[in-house]
C-alpha cells in the first residue's frame, strides 16, 4: 500500500512505527477548496486554521505559503508559528482564561487579534494594554447557544458553556462599556464556535442568522468568525459535506441574513481545523503480538492511546487496514490495542480484518487531527515521529522521541 507514490513497508525501514505520516499535497488542497469557494461580493473573507487540531512547524509552513490565517489558543502554539516566521498580524488567539503574562507576550509580538472569551478578560486586556500602551483588535466570543456536536465533551457552545458570553447578558453589557472607555482595545466584532465534527449545515445557519443579528445594533462593519467544526470521515456512519460546498451554503447563508437584516459585515471568518488535517492523516503501527479469549480475539499494537488517545476520551471510532491485506478476506472479529497499562487503551474495537500475524503493519485512517496534538508519554511512551509525503517522496517533519528526552527536565 502506498500513500502519495510511498510504500508503507518503506516507511518502516526508513522511520520505523508507530508513525504519524500526512499526505501534503490534500492538506494543500483542503485548504485551496476552502479559500477559493469562500468568497462573497459583499464582504471580506478569511479562511483560519485551527492550529489547535495539528501544530506542528511544518504545517504551520504550509498554512502560510496557502495563504491561511491561524487560530492559536496558547502561547505554545504561538510561540510555533513566531519559530517559523509566520506573521504574528495573521494569528487570532483564543483561550477561555489567558494568564496576565499569555497577554503580554502576545502583545509583545503584535498579535493580530485577541478573541476575548469573558468580562475578568477584557478588564484583564484593558489594564495591560494601558500599561504596555499596546492598542489591540479584538473580537467578542459570544455563546449564541446554538449547541451542535457529535459529543458531549466537544460541545462549547450551550448556555453554561465554559466558553464566551451571551449577548445581552449583563457581563456582555459590562465589556462594552469596558471597551467604551479603554484607549486601546478596538472592538471588531464577534466570534462564536458551536462545536466540533458537525454534519448539519443548517446549525451554522442557526448560528449566522443571530450573530448577523446582533450587527444591527451596531454603526460601524463588524467582523464575524463563525468558527470551526466541518464533519470528516473516521467511518463508513460519517457522510462528510464537501468544502466547496460548506463554503458556499456559508456565504449564501450570510449574504441572505445581511440582506434580511438590512445591515453590512467587514468580513466572514471560518476556522477549520480537524477538517483540513484528519482525512489527510494516517497513523502506521506495527502488530506484536494477539491473543484470543473465549469471546475476542485482540491485535496490540506498538502504540495506542498515547498517540491516539480519541476513542479512550470520546469513544471516537475509527477504521483501518492491515497494509498488503486490504483486499484479503476480512473474516477476523478483532479488537486492536494498544501497548498502554490501561484496559481503555483500545483503537478499534470490534472490527473486521484478515488474519495478522506478528510484525504485520496496521494503518488507522483519519488521524490526522487531534492525534499527535493530544499526544502524551503516559507509562513514558516516546512520541512517535511525523512524515510528510508527497509525489513519491516522504521528509521527516518531527523526529521520534528519544529515551533521554523523556528525562532531560528530571533532576
Ligand atoms: N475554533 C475554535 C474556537 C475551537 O474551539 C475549535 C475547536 C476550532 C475552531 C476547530 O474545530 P474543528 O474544525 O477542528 O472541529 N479534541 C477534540 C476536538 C476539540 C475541538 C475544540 N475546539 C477532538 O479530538 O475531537
Amino acid at each position: 500500500m502506498k500513500i502519495s507514490g510511498v510504500d508503507l513497508k518503506d516507511l518502516k525501514e526508513q522511520y520505523g512505527t508507530p508513525l504519524y505520516i500526512y499526505d501534503a499535497k490534500m492538506l494543500k488542497d483542503n485548504m485551496r477548496l476552502y479559500k477559493n469557494n469562500l468568497v462573497s461580493k459583499e464582504f471580506e473573507t478569511e479562511v483560519l486554521f485551527a492550529s489547535k487540531a495539528f501544530n506542528v512547524k511544518e504545517m504551520v509552513r504550509i498554512v502560510d505559503k496557502e495563504g491561511l490565517s491561524l487560530d492559536c489558543v496558547s502561547v505554545g502554539e504561538f510561540f510555533t508559528a513566531l519559530s517559523v516566521g509566520y506573521d504574528p498580524k495573521k494569528v487570532y488567539f483564543h483561550g477561555n482564561n489567558k494568564t496576565p503574562e499569555d497577554i503580554r507576550f502576545i502583545l509583545e509580538h503584535n498579535v493580530g487579534v485577541i478573541v476575548v472569551d469573558n468580562l475578568m478578560e477584557i478588564v484583564a486586556l484593558d489594564m495591560i494594554t494601558k500599561e504596555m500602551k499596546k492598542p489591540v483588535d479584538i473580537l467578542i466570543r459570544l455563546n449564541v447557544g446554538v449547541s451542535a456536536h457529535t459529543h458531549k465533551f466537544i460541545v462549547t457552545a450551550h448556555v453554561d458553556s465554559k466558553f464566551g458570553v451571551a449577548y445581552n447578558s449583563e457581563d456582555f453589557k459590562t465589556m462594552l462599556e469596558v471597551i467604551e472607555k479603554s484607549e486601546y482595545i478596538n472592538f471588531k466584532g464577534f466570534h462564536s464556535h458551536i462545536g466540533s465534527q458537525i454534519f448539519d449545515l443548517a446549525a451554522f445557519d442557526a448560528a449566522i442568522d443571530k450573530l448577523v443579528s446582533y450587527c444591527k445594533d451596531f454603526k460601524e462593519e463588524l467582523i464575524l468568525n463563525i468558527g470551526g467544526g466541518f464533519g470528516v470521515h473516521y467511518t463508513d456512519e460519517d457522510k462528510p459535506i464537501p468544502f466547496d460546498v460548506v463554503s458556499k451554503n456559508l456565504i449564501e447563508t450570510c449574504e441572505k441574513a445581511l440582506k434580511k437584516n438590512n445591515v453590512k459585515i467587514k468580513k466572514l471568518c471560518i476556522e477549520p481545523g480537524r477538517s483540513i488535517v484528519a482525512e489527510a492523516g494516517y497513523t502506521l503501527y506495527t502488530i506484536g503480538f494477539t491473543k484470543k479469549t473465549p469471546n475476542k480475539e485482540y491485535y496490540f499494537i506498538d502504540g495506542g492511546m498515547t498517540d491516539n488517545i480519541r476513542p479512550a476520551l470520546y469513544q471516537a471510532k475509527y477504521s483501518c487496514d492491515i497494509v498488503g491485506k486490504e483486499n484479503a478476506k476480512k473474516d477476523h472479529l478483532v479488537t486492536i490495542a494498544g501497548k498502554c497499562c490501561e484496559s481503555g487503551d483500545l483503537i478499534i474495537e470490534d472490527y473486521y480484518l484478515p488474519e495478522a500475524k506478528p510484525g504485520d503493519l496496521l494503518i488507522t485512517y483519519t488521524t490526522g487531527a487531534y492525534g499527535y496534538s493530544m499526544s502524551s508519554n503516559y507509562n513514558k511512551a516516546l512520541t512517535p515521529a511525523v512524515v510528510f509525503v508527497e509525489d513519491g517522496k516522504s521528509k521527516l517533519v518531527v523526529r521520534r522521541m528519544r529515551l533521554d528526552e523523556l528525562i532531560e527536565r528530571e533532576e
